[in-house]
């Protein structure tokens, strides 16, 4: 794949999913749903060069050679605490999937990112590894999220988003050029706080039901 991609799944479903998504009226639980779904779909995208192997196998009728998924496995780096709302839409399309974690903060004042957990199985090499966080803000914790994977040796990287802004995608391209960012929008700014504009205000407060 070529340096710099963005790619926008502009799917009907997952626009229209985004925009009940973004509004203040919609509710924890119809908000988890939501990330799910969409989490589902954009994994569809996401997944779609998935390679495959030529099997042979036998129906109740006859043998016959037919394609299922080959080489390699897959694990998803949900960063702390948002990414884990994608996680259980990407497990059900690949329930085989590993899962490590990356606890990262954004220092409020600095909008830096700190770590303070990290787990990773540990063929990360072997792996496609998907990386996701629903808001692509500042960049920050995503750049630094795709350093320790790469310090994993993982070499098949893709990073997974909700909405990202434009200086997110800037930095975190300046840093990682190598790796896609696939999101469901590209909104129009950041506030003074690292929020994104129109954005779907924290995230993590609204899966978890926080605030
Ligand atoms: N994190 C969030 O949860 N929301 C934003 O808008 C930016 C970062």
């Amino acid at each position: 794949m070529p340096d710099n991609q963005v790619i926008v799944i502009d799917h009907p479903l997952v626009q229209h999913k985004l925009s009940v998504l973004r509004s203040k009226d919609t509710n924890t639980n119809d908000f988890r749903n939501l990330i799910r779904e969409i989490s589902i779909l954009m994994g569809y995208e996401i997944l779609r060069d998935l390679p495959m192997e030529e099997v042979e196998i036998e129906t109740p009728l006859e043998k016959m050679k037919t394609k299922m998924l080959a080489g390699k496995k897959l694990c998803i780096v949900p960063i702390l605490r948002a990414g884990t709302g994608f996680l259980d839409g990407l497990l059900q399309l690949v329930p085989l999937a590993r899962v490590g974690h990356i606890g990262l903060y954004r220092d409020p004042e600095t909008l830096v990112p700190v770590e303070y957990y990290l787990k990773f199985p540990e063929d990360m090499s072997s792996r496609r590894v998907i990386v996701v966080d629903p808001m692509l803000a500042t960049g920050n914790s995503a750049v630094a999220a795709v350093e320790r994977v790469k310090d994993a040796e993982a070499t098949d990287i893709k990073f997974m988003c909700l909405i990202a802004a434009p200086q997110g995608i800037k930095t975190f391209h300046e840093a990682h050029p190598d790796i896609p960012i696939y999101t469901a929008a590209i909104d129009r700014e950041l506030n003074d706080h690292g929020y994104i504009l129109p954005g779907i205000g924290d995230a993590g407060d609204r899966i978890f039901g926080t605030k």
